[in-house]
């Protein structure tokens, strides 16, 4: 297949763009900047010039394509609301584009919308709807093209996506316990987070644009929920550092923006996605990446 990822040259972007090519399809990736471009001509994969808010450079290049993987997201944590609209925005416009052609569309959003007492399933919709709420509401828009002819598939990751390079959620909870001197977790440190490597995300979703049928949510979680205590001491042990708690009203001063998401409850299971595509990480787990140095190796 030919196809339009946004976010190529991101963490995730760019290894789906190598498993892609690997696996014999052409990747078209967005660019926005002479780097992203290059990086993607290098790779062997075709550049689209042009960024999320340009919906109608989006649009065209959706339409010229024969499936979309929409990994792009502005990450500035300072108006996670404007980034939620543009968002909206730009997936709706690539969805319009795609309407009726059966064409499948991939759509990156996260497993935030834990359900207490139980692990987070496929089958567990978003409660997030319409432009204003988080991430944009975009899973469910992107789902509801399902009925209106787009193969929608939602990507839900785990929050981190770990592995050599990641400067994701994990690089940043280790820098901050460089800052402080001692890797912290929140309160008695039982809430989760689920996880999975790069690589089998990479290969989850080259499977999902394979063969995920239209309306269905894939976990790319290959562990379902580590303690936050024991991320916290794996970092402290990497670094040679205390681990110490931090209480939940100090979470927000000590961690800054991520503390809102360390302290969330992040448990999901990724069975069905196992049965429905066949897919079995086997990369190393979150704990074994830090313990390897993956988040403290000379950059
Ligand atoms: N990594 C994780 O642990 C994780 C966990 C859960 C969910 N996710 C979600 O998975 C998706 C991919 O994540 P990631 O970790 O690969 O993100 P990333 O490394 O931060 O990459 C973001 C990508 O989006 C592009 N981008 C940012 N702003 C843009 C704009 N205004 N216009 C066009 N492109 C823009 C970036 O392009 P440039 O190269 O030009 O900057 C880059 O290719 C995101 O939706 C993310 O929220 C990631």
């Amino acid at each position: 297949m030919r196809v339009f990822i946004t976010g190529a040259s991101g963490w995730i972007g760019s290894a789906v763009t190598d498993e892609l090519l690997a696996h014999g399809h052409q990747v078209v990736g967005l660019a926005r900047s002479d780097g992203s471009a290059a990086a993607l001509t290098a790779k062997g994969a075709e550049v689209h010039r042009g960024s999320l808010d340009d919906p109608d450079g989006l649009a065209e290049a959706a339409k010229a394509a024969d499936a979309v993987i929409h990994l792009a997201f502005i990450h500035d944590f300072t108006d996670y609301a404007a980034a939620g609209r543009t968002e909206h925005v730009a997936v709706q416009r690539m969805l319009d584009a795609l309407e009726g052609s059966d064409r499948p569309f991939l759509l990156a959003s996260g497993l935030a919308s834990a359900v207490p007492g139980r692990p987070l399933t496929e089958e567990d919709p978003s409660p997030f709807h319409g432009a204003d709420s988080m991430r944009g509401g975009s899973e469910n828009l992107a789902l509801s093209y399902a009925e209106r002819g787009v193969r929608a598939v939602a990507l839900r990751f785990a929050p981190t996506v770990h592995g050599v390079g990641d400067h994701g959620f994990t690089a940043q909870l280790t820098r901050i316990a460089r800052q402080h001197g001692a890797a912290a977790y929140i309160g008695d440190g039982s809430s989760h987070w689920a996880a999975v490597h790069r690589t089998d995300a990479a290969r989850l979703v080259r499977l999902a644009l394979e063969q995920s049928p239209a309306g269905s949510r894939v976990h790319a979680a290959a562990e379902s929920g580590i303690p936050s205590r024991d991320i916290a001491a794996a970092i402290g042990a990497q670094l040679g550092l205390p681990t110490v708690s931090v209480a939940a009203e100090e979470a927000g001063a000590h961690f800054g923006w991520i503390g809102h998401f360390f302290g969330m409850d992040i448990v999901a299971s990724s069975e069905r996605t196992r049965e429905l595509l066949g897919w079995e990480p086997t990369g190393p787990t979150l704990l074994e990446d830090i313990a390897a140095g993956a988040y403290t190796l000379p950059e």
